[in-house]
């Protein structure tokens, strides 16, 4: 028997868990789907996955400690985009393959930053006097697949768009996308600004006061990515130098208390991160993440993986 954990804080929607697990019974006798979910406690996690071969987790951290309770585990797939949840350093020198599921949950994230576009550009629908997407400039700070997700939908609501990315130039310039020549230059001209990098090397707290002053007062900051790329201290820095700009993030950040203090009206954020949470995006990434595990058991295939050696 392989058993196969789902271990998830956030629970998938459950049409998508029956449809991971009608992937394993097809699969065979031989995979033993376990549910853990809402958990709270890591000891939860550590006593689940100690006999498991096959783990599939959302935001979940899976760090040292998992890997140190493991004895039989091959294969983390990370239902979703980011996988810096992932101690990938721990997995590899374990040899075990981390994967994530690019793009499945794309379009439910970039539908999200379009909906924190809104409500920052609407004053969060407070009465007062907001504005339109329409005419409006959206940078993209980054092009993977939520930003042209974000393209997609932010080109049919009339808004001119641009886009700062180092490696995926040639495909934005490819379907017609201004790239700007530098970071500045996007946060400069752009009334929305929506933030698609993952929170990995460089990227790591590289939305600093160097980029964010050059912001228009009055801009719009949407993250849908991670706290982690954002300079927290800088950016309230710069909120409290222009007091028009706006800070719209699908996560609390570290400091809440600042904002709640000192900007009041001009933040919004999810209590819990809720930008791939909807039955598609759940089905989606539940459904790849599973087919992707079968694969690798069945014919060794591993397309998606993360970690290499
Ligand atoms: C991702 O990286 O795929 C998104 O941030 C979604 O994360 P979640 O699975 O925790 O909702």
């Amino acid at each position: 028997m392989r058993k196969i954990l789902i271990a998830t804080e956030k629970p998938f929607a459950p049409a998508a868990l029956k449809k991971i697990r009608k992937i394993f019974d097809k699969a065979g006798k031989e995979y033993q789907l376990v549910m853990l979910e809402n958990y709270s406690q890591k000891n939860e996690l550590l006593d689940a996955v100690s006999d498991a071969e096959a783990l599939i987790v959302r935001s979940d951290k899976v760090d040292a400690e998992v890997f140190e309770a493991i004895s039989k585990l091959k294969i983390v797939v990370r239902a979703g985009a980011g996988y810096d949840n992932v101690d990938l350093d721990a997995a590899t020198a374990r040899g075990i393959v981390v994967m994530n599921t690019p793009g499945q949950n794309s379009n439910a994230v970039a539908e999200l930053a379009i909906g924190l576009a809104i409500l920052g550009l609407r004053e969060l629908f407070s009465g007062k006097p907001g504005g339109e997407l329409r005419g409006r400039t959206l940078g993209l700070h980054g092009f993977g697949y939520v930003a042209r997700n974000v393209f997609r939908i932010a080109r049919a609501f009339g808004m001119k768009v641009i886009v700062y990315t180092r490696y995926s130039r040639g495909a934005a310039a490819a379907i017609g996308l201004k790239v700007t020549n530098s970071l500045e230059q996007l946060y400069e001209k752009s009334d929305v600004i929506s933030i698609h990098v993952p929170a990995r090397g460089e990227h790591l707290k590289s939305v600093s006061y160097e980029i964010l002053k050059h912001l228009k007062d009055g801009a719009v900051i949407v993250n849908t990515a991670r706290k982690e790329v954002i300079n927290e201290p800088d950016l309230v820095k710069v909120m409290e130098e222009k007091p028009n700009i706006k800070y719209m993030s699908d996560i609390i950040p570290d400091n809440e208390n600042v904002f709640a203090e000192k900007f009041k009206g001009r933040y919004f954020f999810t209590p819990k991160k809720a930008g791939a949470q909807t039955a598609e995006a759940n089905i989606k990434a539940g459904v790849a993440a599973a087919e992707q595990i079968v694969a690798f058991f069945e014919k060794n295939d591993v397309t998606c993986q993360v970690n290499r050696w």
